[in-house]
């Protein structure tokens, strides 16, 4: 098996991988379908191929969750849905399944639409919006309130709620980053940071499970799904359990679905026509009010944009595994314990899947064909693959189109937007100016 060229003497990658991780793991199929890679002391092997990326995420048995991100979302959330072993993983997702069930969606899509309005209805035509920011914003009031819905005395805590998702992400980030162990116990300012968010997101979550806990109904919500007392046969989950699962729909539903919407606002800020036909789209089905449950089928264009976002920039851009037992991958013999990791960003860039993949091209997904296994993979796929993905598209959908019907967002001139440096594909910095559509 290859490996990656410019290795340094103990460091390894870990350098040119924490400078510029898109454009490292964006060089690596040059070397091959699967190429080792040295960060610190660990040795990871990144698959490139679509192939072997599909049969990783199929066989979840030996290509189990782990690697270093996984690790270090067990220390915040336990082992909840996303990060438990493949062994406990059966039982856990069919208890949370329930609360993703299509019936489900239009009450949702109600809760998701009073948000979107709630959130522009303090816009102003000429108003410079720092989009990720006000993105989370919607997003975390979304999945908390669908989620696990809040009582008035239990909301509190929701406006600091996204400051909290976002220092831990980056606190897991930078640890996951950078293996030392040491480096995590160290006073800095980062750390103290990283400490004070986690009891933070600890005291919301026992906030929300013991808010309802206290009203004892079924509200129709995941925390009642998870609260419901379950038969001998198939014991619920229990306190820690339910602890974990509120951390980990946190963690994985909120920053995602910010940074699908500000990649969308971005590309269609930069890409006029395609701006025009997506305003145009919107006003025919909308005309001029709110997008609702119903109205998804005749939203094709937007459906079709925030595909190409997820394609160019898929927010859970790097993924890793950890293999339970030794096995032959891409004509490689691996040991147990091997550490895997894989990229959508890569495989989503590839011209050989993707002719020109560099361009924002909507139209590409006029044919609904399903593209080839391992080749789009923005919610993973296999077992494990994200149970929030009609949910996350249902709340983008209505989002881009409502605010598209009234709003149009244009880039503000400075410097090129990039991808901020973490686990999540978000942009860095992305400001863009309000014009209230039909305002002088
Ligand atoms: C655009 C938005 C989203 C993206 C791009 C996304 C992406 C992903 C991906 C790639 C995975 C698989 C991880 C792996 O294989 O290691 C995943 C898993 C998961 N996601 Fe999402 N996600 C999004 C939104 C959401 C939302 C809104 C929720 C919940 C409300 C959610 C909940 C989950 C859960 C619980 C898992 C673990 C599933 C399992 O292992 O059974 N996600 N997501």
């Amino acid at each position: 098996m290859a490996s990656a060229p410019g290795a340094l003497p103990l460091l390894g990658h870990t350098l040119a991988f924490a400078h510029k991780p898109l454009e490292f793991i964006s060089g690596l199929p040059a070397h091959g379908d699967l190429v080792r890679v040295k960060l610190g002391p660990l040795t990871v092997h990144v698959v490139c191929h679509p192939d072997l990326v599909h049969r990783v995420l199929t066989e979840d048995r030996v290509f189990d969750k782990g690697g270093p991100v996984f690790e270090k979302l067990r220390e915040v959330g336990g082992d909840g849905v996303i990060s438990c072993p493949a062994q406990a993983h059966r039982r856990q997702r069919r208890l949370v399944q329930p609360a993703f069930h299509r019936a489900r969606m239009p009450g949702y899509a109600g809760v998701m639409a009073e948000e979107i309005t709630a959130l522009t209805d303090e816009w102003r035509h000429g108003q410079v919006l720092d989009v990720p920011a006000t993105m989370y914003q919607l997003t975390t009031a979304v999945t908390t309130r669908c989620l696990f819905t809040p009582g008035k005395q239990d909301t509190a805590g929701l406006p600091e709620l996204y400051d909290s998702i976002d220092a831990v992400t980056r606190g897991i980030n930078r640890r996951a980053m950078l293996p030392v162990p040491m480096a995590d116990k160290l006073p800095t300012p980062g750390n103290r940071r990283y400490e004070r968010a986690r009891s933070h997101l600890t005291r919301v979550t026992e906030t929300l499970i013991a808010g309802h806990r206290a009203k004892g109904l079924d509200q129709g919500d995941l925390l009642s799904v998870l609260l419901a007392p379950q038969d001998d046969a198939s014991p619920g989950l229990t306190d820690a359990e339910i602890h974990a699962q509120v951390i980990n729909f946190l963690m994985a539903g909120v920053e995602t679905t910010a940074g699908l919407l500000s990649w969308a606002w971005h590309l269609v800020g930069t890409h006029p026509a395609v701006r025009d036909r997506l305003q145009a789209e919107v006003d025919s089905v909308l005309g001029g009010r709110p997008a609702q449950h119903a109205d998804l089928p005749a939203l094709e264009l937007t459906g079709r944009v925030l595909t190409e976002a997820l394609r160019l920039y898929p927010p859970a851009w790097l993924l890793t595994r950890s293999m339970t037992t030794g096995a032959e991958l891409g004509g490689h013999h691996l040991p147990a314990g091997a550490t895997i990791m894989f990229s959508a960003y890569q495989v989503h860039r590839r011209a050989s899947v993707y002719p020109d993949p560099e361009r924002f091209d909507p139209d590409r997904w006029r044919d609904t064909r399903k593209p080839p296994p391992g080749t789009l993979l923005p919610f993973g796929g296999g077992p494990r693959k994200c149970i929030g993905d009609t949910f996350a598209t249902v709340e983008a959908t209505l989002a881009l189109a409502t605010i598209a019907a009234r709003w149009q967002l244009d880039p503000v001139p400075g410097p090129r937007v990039h991808p901020a440096r973490r686990i999540t594909l978000i942009p860095d910095k992305l400001t863009m100016r309000l014009s209230e559509r039909g305002a002088a």
